[in-house]
């Protein structure tokens, strides 16, 4: 057999066949035939892959899943308290959204607290990552010596052997799109070289012990591009996300073996790179209108689950009635969510929506996908129909049922906590949420608590 030699194979039935064809001989799946490396076995799991004799759990040393804190406390809050040795994350996100600034100011950190680092760099030439490395650091750079380096590379043998020669404990593959693998025909970036480079750099991680970071493109509707297996083989899955035109930037983790999964990190691209935002509430209210129809605040945990509470400005703006043709557009928002949102409204409320344009926003670019943004949702959008204003001291929490009922969500204090602190005197909430939260938990938030939505409104609005 040919050392180099490859073949392909069926992703549905298994089926092998010596060249590519369109279509599967055996069970007839189109485009399924995948190429593959013969005769070499790689591990595909992430776990110890050297045979070995069983251990009991009580012999295992915590110090497997060593950690570096980057320093970057945002960054190092969504990786379950810092990078972890023999780890490896995958951060995936729109371009320019600043991921290679992410990981270059994250190297930059663990050299300073004198950990070695290595950017291996396929997109841009290591010229321009020198060049945003002396923007972001200045000065600082000189004073990390030989300890921050960086290597171009289009074959992922490159950057094994460049990892070999500069032996680092972290290392970012930037990004694992570029590279491929000279043993595979295929281009870079099809699904065979994306599972075989990614392969052979997670067995580079866990072999060396390094703390491994891949730059992984996103598709048009955000997903990660390349086979969901690359999800699979890695430890952490992080997405960075942030609007054009804004500056704000989100960081969430959407799979972490390390640490949870709940956590939410945000940052701000600034001239210097990205700057942390440890009060992203105070930036997101920044610029609300003073006695607008149509916002309302509410507290909602950006991360389904997670602990942190954050205040957010959602919009909405409802078109003249009988001139529009019924368009619903969303932007931070499900549309699925906004559309249930009107129905209601509609139904068993008596707002007449169907021919009206109706527009629903989260001000500073931030997405959430919680139930509990339905009620701040149906007063803004009940607030801007009627074009009044909603009282400016109070915030809203709650999920809305399709009876038009308002259900308790989990998270009561931490979100009251949250308005307090922005100086917020009164929240609407669930009543059976009102119940769950003690008179020490409010932080001295009034609580206001409504069973349904038009109760809601008419508190809200002041009717
Ligand atoms: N001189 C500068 N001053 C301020 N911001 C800058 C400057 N240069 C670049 N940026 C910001 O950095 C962003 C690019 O960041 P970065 O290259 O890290 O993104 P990326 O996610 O790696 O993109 P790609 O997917 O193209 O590799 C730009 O969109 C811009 O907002
Ligand atoms: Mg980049």
């Amino acid at each position: 057999m040919a050392k180099n030699s490859t073949q392909y194979v069926c992703q549905g039935c298994g089926a092998i066949a010596p060249r590519w064809l369109g279509r599967c001989p055996s069970c007839g799946g189109w485009n399924t035939l995948v190429e593959e490396t013969v005769g070499k076995k790689r591990s595909s799991t992430t776990s110890e892959s050297r045979p070995g004799r069983p251990v009991s759990i009580g012999e295992v040393s915590e110090d497997a899943a060593a950690r570096l804190p980057t320093g970057i406390a945002e960054l190092d809050r969504v990786l379950g308290g810092g990078a972890v040795l023999g780890s490896v994350v995958l951060v995936g996100g729109d371009p320019g959204v600043g991921k290679s600034t992410l990981l270059l100011q994250a190297l930059a950190g663990l050299s300073q607290r004198g950990a070695r680092a290595l950017y291996a760099s396929g997109e841009e030439s290591v010229a321009q990552v020198a060049l945003r490395a002396r923007r972001i650091l200045g000065d600082a750079a000189h004073a990390l010596g030989d300890r921050l380096q960086m290597v171009g590379a289009s074959d992922v043998a490159e950057v094994e052997d460049a990892a070999k020669r500069a032996r680092p404990s972290a290392l970012v593959v930037d990004s694992v799109q570029v590279l491929r693998s000279s043993e595979l025909e295929s281009a870079a970036g099809t699904v065979s070289q994306l599972r075989e480079v990614t392969a052979r750099l997670v067995d580079l991680a866990k072999r060396e012990q390094i703390a491994l970071f891949l730059v992984g493109h996103v598709t048009k509707d955000g997903a990660l591009a390349g086979p969901k297996v690359l999800e699979h083989l890695v430890d952490v899955v992080l997405a960075f996300e942030g609007e054009r035109g804004n500056a704000f930037r989100a960081l969430r983790a959407s799979k972490n073996r390390y640490g949870s999964a709940t956590e939410v990190g945000v940052f701000e691209m600034a001239q210097g790179g990205l700057a942390e935002v440890p009060n992203p509430s105070e930036l997101f209210l920044a610029e609300r209108p003073a006695h607008a129809s149509g916002s309302v605040v509410a507290p909602v945990t950006p991360q389904e689950g997670g602990a942190r509470a954050v205040l957010v400005e959602v919009q909405a703006l409802v078109g003249s009635p009988g001139l529009g043709s019924g368009r619903r557009t969303a932007t931070g928002i499900a549309a699925t969510r906004l559309a249930m949102i009107l129905a209601v409204l509609e139904r068993k409320i008596g707002f007449t929506l169907t021919s009206t344009d109706v527009f629903a926003n989260v001000a500073g670019g931030l997405s959430i996908d919680e139930p509990a943004i339905d009620l701040p949702l149906a007063i803004a959008v009940a607030s801007a129909a009627r074009d009044r204003p909603c009282a400016r001291d109070l915030v809203a929490f709650g999920e809305i049922g399709l009876a038009g009922e308002v259900r308790g969500v989990a998270r009561g204090s931490a979100r009251l906590g949250e308005a307090a602190s922005m100086g917020f005197k009164r929240a609407i909430v669930p009543a059976s949420t009102a119940e769950r939260i003690s008179a020490n938990e409010r932080s001295g938030v009034e609580l206001i608590p409504v069973r349904r939505v038009d109760e809601a409104i008419r508190i809200a609005l002041e009717d």
